[in-house]
């Protein structure tokens, strides 16, 4: 493809340029979706099954359309630069198997290096965090920190890591821009080698969480996290006053957790930090873990690593097998194509004492937790 390329710009620069540009501004065919356990993909958020699509959301885009927004040739190169990345990783750099299972220890991690922000407001701290808190929380106190929207005194009470955003406590595009914003300047004054971001929906298995993440290098550029779609998001991408022009990437689903490396924020920071993370949400107009996969992919070429082991409730959890259940990195529960969806695990709680299966899962983990029933220790 690119040799292919190559000869054409030669051809372009000996006059037929206008070839060449229809060759290189076809859209890529995306790259191919490995096989996960579990992994049960949305067609999209646009697709035919009738959700409405998100604003900023476009259909993809022709290519005669395209050609028309290459209006330069810096940007024609900008696009030839792109396909050589989204071909494979440079040379040197570490070996990326698809699906991000852990692979050899990189690094020695300890939970100390780690810093989870788990996503809230007000309204959930009881009915979704005080289950957290009960059960994974509770093991891992000071690699999580809490970003909410209101105070909360018997939060305050049982953990010293709560994070007043005062962002709105609206569910907007705006108001979980903010607080990403702030969980990412969070984590970048903490010093800590990995940023993980989950919601208050989302258990974490952080002895999976750890062996995963010591398999990469923090100081590499490493985005780990699942998609939901099945395809590069396509979004409209405003670059000026007057001018937008049409921009697709991965994303890793919020909803299911995502990782980076403190390698990768730093590069990220000119788009991320201080106040600039919402403005960057605004020039896509899309939500915060989008705004955080077109920085990652589309501004810094960081092709995202995709891991089956992140689980979030927009796939069918009944598919996590329980005897992989210690692998996962991250689970969750809620509806799913309007039946309630949740881990399927026999015990020790019934789904009526337990609908999220958080405690039964917890007890699996942590046997020798005290409020789990003492046959399951033995
Ligand atoms: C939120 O407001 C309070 C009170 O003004 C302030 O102390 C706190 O630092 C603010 N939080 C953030 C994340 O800016």
């Amino acid at each position: 493809m690119l040799k292919r390329c190559g000869r054409r710009l030669l051809l372009a620069l000996a006059g037929a340029l206008l070839a060449c540009l229809l060759v290189l501004t076809a859209d890529p065919p995306p790259p191919p979706v490995p096989a996960e356990r579990g992994r049960r993909a949305l067609r999209s958020l646009a697709g035919p099954s009738g959700a409405a699509p998100a604003p900023g959301l476009e259909a993809a885009a022709a290519p005669g359309v395209l050609v028309r927004e290459v209006h330069s040739l810096s940007e024609y190169f900008s696009l030839l630069t792109r396909s050589r990345r989204d071909a494979g990783p440079p040379p040197g750099s570490v070996p990326r198997p698809a699906d991000g299972h852990p692979r050899p220890p990189a690094e020695p991690l300890t939970p100390h290096d780690v810093f989870i922000a788990v996503k809230t407001t007000k309204k959930f701290h009881r009915a979704r965090l005080d289950l957290l808190l009960e059960t994974w929380i509770s093991r891992h106190k000071e690699m999580t920190y809490i970003f909410t929207d209101g105070e909360d005194e018997a939060l305050a009470r049982r953990t010293g890591n709560v994070v007043n955003t005062n962002c709105s406590a609206a569910h907007s595009r705006q108001a979980l821009s903010c607080k990403m914003a702030v969980e990412y300047d969070r984590f970048v004054e903490s010093g800590r080698k990995w940023f993980c971001h989950v919601d208050d929906d989302n258990y974490v298995n952080v002895r999976a969480l750890l062996k995963l993440l010591a398999s990469y290098p923090h100081t590499q550029d490493i985005y780990l996290g699942k998609p939901s779609l099945d395809r590069p998001i396509q979004a409209t991408e405003r670059v000026s006053e007057s001018k937008v022009r049409p921009v697709h990437f991965w994303f890793a689903t919020g909803g299911a957790g995502f990782c980076i490396s403190r390698g990768l924020a730093l590069k990220m920071s000119p788009w991320a930090s201080g106040g600039h993370f919402m403005s960057t949400a605004e020039r896509i107009r899309l939500p915060d873990d989008c705004t955080i996969g077109y920085i990652v992919e589309a501004l810094l070429g960081v092709p995202l690593i995709r891991s089956g082991l992140f689980h979030s409730h927009l796939e069918n959890l009944q598919q996590v097998p329980t005897s992989e259940l210690h692998e996962q990195v991250t689970l969750s529960y809620g509806m799913f194509e309007n039946k309630r969806n949740a881990v399927h695990i026999k015990g020790p709680f019934s789904v009526e004492a337990d609908p999220s299966r958080f405690r039964s899962i917890h007890c699996h983990l942590y046997p020798d937790t005290p409020w789990c029933p003492h046959t399951a220790i033995f």
